[in-house]
Order: structure tokens, then C-alpha cells, then sequence
């Protein structure tokens, strides 16, 4: 059958159907309990955690699921040069950068009618700490981004019995994630919403389609492959497993589910017609991912060397998101969506799971009744 996979045993699944995680408070609890208990991976982002909310989140998760469930970190989790703390402005930005910083922001504050904010706080890695709750807890499965994992985390994690799953944007990464060891890689194609996890080379230099990558990844590595990005129905999910994927990781289709965190409207755009154009851009978090095309999207392209360095940017740009949706003034959003959106159907996660899993079984049945 179809859906018996290397990757369904090792995970401990029965559809080889990932629901992709979502960084920066879009995950919910709901749509990976659901995902999970009707066959699929349910997947949390928690890289914006703390240590105690990823320890709750997986309390609450394990309470609404009895079934495996991944939990997802970024590795690297900030861009802020190590000169700039020889500087004295250590897990920030010069004043000099900031300055401007604001001069490229100031008309769109001024159109909200709001003030520039103050140079942000000074950041520092979270992810060690939020490391060990993983390897305290436990989840069946440990997906990652931004970077690869030391020879001494990877040994933890495999004691614990903890699948990992990292992601990559190149072939390059692929190897080096291979090298590894990991149980998995995903194939992250330039058609997804949401970042660019590039960690070798820049994300914009980056963007091989999920096609091409899949078969790359699948001829030059032995380890399992998850197709990620562009994935939305069963003939997508046919299309990954027939270029030699393993399993198949869907995002957008899953963020515009009632079950998601996502803000209604975000949903709402997600199944109108602006979900037609997307858009890469680093002007909302210093760091490159694709969204619905917005008006800011599009003035601040080229103007990338003025922004402030993940995650700084995003901490600039929060006071003007929650002005601009106060304000209904949604050109001024990034909202978060890969090139799929347009034909996206389900607003209950479990109906598409359950129209995910009939189409493909529909297709492959097809396919032998015609052989
Ligand atoms: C809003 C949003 C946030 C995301 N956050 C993360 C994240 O924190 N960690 C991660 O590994 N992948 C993240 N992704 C990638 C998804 O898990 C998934 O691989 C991707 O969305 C698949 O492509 P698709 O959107 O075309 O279905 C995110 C995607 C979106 C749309």
C-alpha cells in the first residue's frame, strides 16, 4: 500500500502526511492533536518558547493524543553578528544601524500613525535551553531547522529514542544533515510559506523547487526524504512519493484550517483571491520567507541591507503589525502562505486529512486498475 513507508514504521505513523509545524505562535495544540490522531504527524513550532510553555504545550498535546507528535526547534534562532557585542552591543545593533533602520520604516509608522518604536532589547539564543526540555520529554519526534545538530546532541537525542528530522534548502545541506545522522530530511522546495531554513549558503541563492529537490536529495543520500512545499492534496502527495519521497510535509493547507493559530483573517486571505501572489521577503523578520504579496512586501524589496538582523526585525516591525491589523490595513502584513494557497479547500483539519489520505489512495488504486 501506498502508505506503508520506511518513514511510517520509523516514525510510528500510519499516513506518511506531516503536518508542518509553525513557528512564532501559529501552532495550536488542536490542529496537531487532530492531525495526529487521525494518522498523520501532527507537528508544534516552539522556537518563540520558553522552556516551561514547550513542557506545557507537550502536557496538553499528550492529553489531547495518545498517538506520535513532533516537536520543532530553529537551531540557529537569531542573525546578530558576534562583532557587534566586540562593539559593546552585544544580542543587538548599533545605534548608527538602527538609525537606518528607521529611515527605511519611517513612512509606513507615519501612514499608521504611529511612533518608530525604540531599538529593540538585546536578543540571545534561546535554543539550548529549549534543547533540554526536548530531551527531558521526550516527543516521539525532533524536527529542526536553520542548521544541524552536534555529534553529542544527536547522541542524547538517539538515546532518548527520539526521532530527528532536520531541513534543508540545498543538496549541500542535505549531505551535511546526512553526515549528521538524522532519521530524516526535509526536501523544503521554494513553493512553501513561511521561511527560507537555509543554513549554508543565503536563503535567496537558495530556491530549488520541492521537484527538483526531492529527486536530489533522494539519488545522493540514503536517509528518508520528506517532500516540503506545494503540497496540498492527494495528487501532490502521489506526485512526492512517486519522485521518490518517503512522506510528505504540508503547511499551507493545514494553516488556513480552522484548528490553526493563524488570525481569522490571515485564513480568510488565505482562500481569496490574493492568495494568488507570493511573495519572498526579509522585510518583516530579517530573515527570508515567502507570504501573501503585500504593499510593504513590495516597497522594501532591495532595501534588505537596512533591515535589522533576525530576529530584531521582527521585534521593529511588531508595534506596526498589530497597528496595521487594529486598522484593517492588510497591505501592510506579511501574512504567511506558500504557492498552493489558490486551490486550498478544507477548513477542518480533519477533512482534509481525510480527503488527503482518499485522494491518494483514489490515485493509486487508478493507476493499478489501469496496469
Ligand atoms: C506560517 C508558517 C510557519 C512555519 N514555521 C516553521 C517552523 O517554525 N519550523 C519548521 O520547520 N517549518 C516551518 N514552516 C514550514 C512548514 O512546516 C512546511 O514545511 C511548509 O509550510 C510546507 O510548504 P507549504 O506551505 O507549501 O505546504 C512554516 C510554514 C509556515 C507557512
Amino acid at each position: 500500500m501506498w502508505y506503508n513507508t520506511i518513514l511510517t514504521k520509523k516514525l510510528g505513523i500510519e499516513y506518511p502526511i506531516l503536518q508542518g509545524p509553525f513557528g512564532g505562535n501559529l501552532s495550536s495544540v488542536e490542529l496537531v492533536s487532530t492531525v495526529s490522531n487521525n494518522g498523520g504527524l501532527g507537528g508544534f513550532g516552539a522556537y518563540t518558547n520558553t522552556p516551561q510553555e514547550i513542557y506545557d504545550i507537550h502536557q496538553q498535546i499528550t492529553a489531547a493524543t495518545s498517538k506520535p507528535y513532533n516537536l520543532n526547534l530553529w537551531v540557529s534562532d537569531h542573525d546578530i553578528p558576534q562583532s557587534n557585542a566586540n562593539a559593546g552591543n552585544a544580542g543587538t545593533v548599533s545605534d548608527e544601524q538602527y538609525e537606518k533602520t528607521k529611515q527605511i520604516f519611517q513612512s509606513h509608522f507615519d501612514e499608521a500613525g504611529i511612533p518608530l518604536p525604540p531599538k529593540p532589547a538585546p536578543f540571545h539564543s534561546r535554543f539550548e535551553n529549549q534543547l533540554q526540555v526536548i530531551l527531558d520529554i521526550r516527543p516521539k519526534v525532533f524536527s529542526f531547522m536553520f542548521g544541524t545538530l552536534s555529534d553529542s546532541i544527536m547522541d542524547q537525542l538517539r538515546k532518548r529514542g527520539i526521532a530527528t528530522v532536520g531541513a534543508a534548502t540545498t543538496l549541500d545541506e542535505a549531505l551535511a544533515l546526512e553526515a549528521t545522522g538524522v532519521d530524516a530530511i526535509i526536501a523544503s522546495g521554494f513553493e512553501a510559506g513561511g521561511h527560507r531554513p537555509s543554513f549554508l549558503a543565503s536563503a535567496e541563492s537558495s530556491t530549488t523547487g520541492t521537484f527538483v529537490l526531492t529527486q536530489l536529495i533522494k539519488d545522493k543520500t540514503k536517509t528518508p526524504v520528506i517532500a516540503a512545499g506545494g503540497i496540498a492534496t492527494g495528487h501532490g502527495i502521489a506526485a512526492a512519493l512517486a519522485l521518490g519521497a518517503d512522506a510528505a510535509q504540508i503547511g499551507t493547507a493545514f494553516l488556513a484550517t480552522d484548528e490553526s493559530n493563524a488570525l481569522p483573517i490571515h485564513k480568510q486571505m488565505l482562500f481569496s483571491d490574493a492568495a494568488k501572489y507570493t511573495t519572498l521577503s526579509r522585510a518583516f523578520t530579517g530573515r527570508l520567507g515567502r507570504g501573501l504579496t503585500s504593499r510593504i512586501a513590495k516597497e522594501q524589496l532591495g532595501k534588505e541591507h537596512h533591515f535589522l538582523p533576525f530576529p530584531l526585525q521582527t521585534t521593529f516591525m511588531s508595534s506596526l503589525r498589530k497597528a496595521a491589523i487594529e486598522q484593517e490595513k492588510w497591505d501592510m502584513i506579511l501574512f504567511w502562505g506558500g504557492q498552493i494557497a489558490p486551490i486550498l479547500k478544507h477548513r477542518k483539519a480533519k477533512e482534509l486529512m481525510q480527503s488527503l489520505i482518499e485522494e491518494t489512495s483514489t490515485y493509486f488504486n487508478d493507476l493499478k486498475k489501469q496496469s
